[in-house]
């Protein structure tokens, strides 16, 4: 039998993961979004249906409404709530986006209960907290998709700078999803040889800096929205990971309890995803300059966690 996907939210990032997801054909895909878009998303799951024969998969993709119809799904993807627009932090989302995720929560744990859930909504540090919160869900169970991507950014960076190719760029991002993040020079190989032996200090600090401002880059570009195409794909590596036991390492919003001395907080970490969901967090000796900077991010992410009054 297929696995099932469950994605809530069919908007830029989750019509983008269902095609990812049925080109890679992870398993058969259920779209759902508000009673007002059901026929959208119907429309969006048809149209992938028609583009099977030259995406060469099978899999069949669903639109809908009703929670009922992601009975069975193997796992959750949350995308459901606003995107940030030019001028917003993800932090202004807050508010809208909790009235959104509280009662997404609630539906999961009623109709899926043991679906591995992956949350994308921003603020994503403080969402991923609130859906736990509200499924009180084993913390292996849930995660948030953050650090995928400020890595795939970081890379991204980096290989455009030198003009090599991103596939050699080994590195990650820790932290909160947000401008506090903590991209690891001193960590980051590309093609095995340390950044911080090929790369000058300046040029290091200008890559640091262009990472954490990623996403408000893109923000300012689009006009309207937020990235979607490699936030989609970011989420999809880690659902994959999950259903085919991949056991990949990949940095997401894990629940530290003591991990790096945090307590009680999802932030971004190095984690194994597997058919145990999150698995294992991997800690990184640090030293004292990345400390600080981690210090700080916790901070943060405690700040936003502190304003959800959960
Ligand atoms: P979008 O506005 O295109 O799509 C959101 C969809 O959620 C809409 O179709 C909307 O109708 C739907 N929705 C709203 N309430 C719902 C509910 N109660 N149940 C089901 N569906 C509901 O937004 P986009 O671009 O897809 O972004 C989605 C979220 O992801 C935003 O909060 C954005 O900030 C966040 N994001 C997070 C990233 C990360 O790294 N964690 C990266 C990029 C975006
Ligand atoms: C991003 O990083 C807005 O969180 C979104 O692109």
């Amino acid at each position: 039998m297929r696995k099932k996907i469950a994605l809530i939210g069919g908007g830029q990032i989750g019509q983008i993961q269902a095609m990812l997801a049925a080109q890679r054909e992870l398993g058969d895909v259920v779209i759902l979004d508000i009673p007002d878009l059901e026929n959208r998303v119907k429309g969006k799951a048809l149209d992938l249906m028609e583009m099977a024969p030259h995406g060469n998969y099978d899999a069949n993709l669903t639109g809908t409404s009703n929670y009922q119809d992601i009975a069975g799904a193997d796992v959750v993807i949350i995308t459901a709530g606003m995107p940030r627009k030019p001028g917003m932090s993800r932090e202004d989302l807050l508010s809208t986006n909790i009235g959104i995720i509280k009662p997404i929560a609630e539906n999961v744990k009623k109709v899926v209960p043991k679906a591995f859930c992956i949350i994308v909504t921003n603020p994503l540090d403080a969402m991923v907290y609130v859906f736990h919160k509200v499924t009180g869900f084993p913390k292996n169970q849930v995660c948030g998709m953050a650090g995928a991507l400020d890595t795939a950014r970081w890379r991204s960076f980096i290989a455009m700078e030198l003009g090599v190719s991103v596939e050699d760029v080994s590195g990650t991002v820790l932290g909160g999803h947000g401008p506090t993040m903590v991209p690891l020079p001193r960590l980051t190989t590309v093609g095995g040889v340390p950044l911080t032996e090929i790369m000058d200090p300046l040029t290091v600090k200008k890559v640091v800096t262009r990472t954490r401002e990623a996403g408000t880059e893109i923000v300012k570009l689009l006009g309207n929205g937020s990235a979607f195409f490699s936030p989609s794909w970011s989420s999809i590596v880690m659902a994959e990971s999950y259903l085919k036991d991949k056991k990949r390492i990949i940095t997401c919003a894990a629940l530290c309890e003591g991990e790096y001395g945090i307590h009680g907080l999802f932030i971004g970490v190095p984690a194994r995803i597997g058919s145990g969901g999150v698995e294992k967090i991997y800690e990184i000796k640090l030293n004292g300059e990345e400390k600080a900077s981690l210090a700080q991010t916790v901070e943060a992410v405690k700040k936003t966690v502190s304003e959800c009054q959960i």
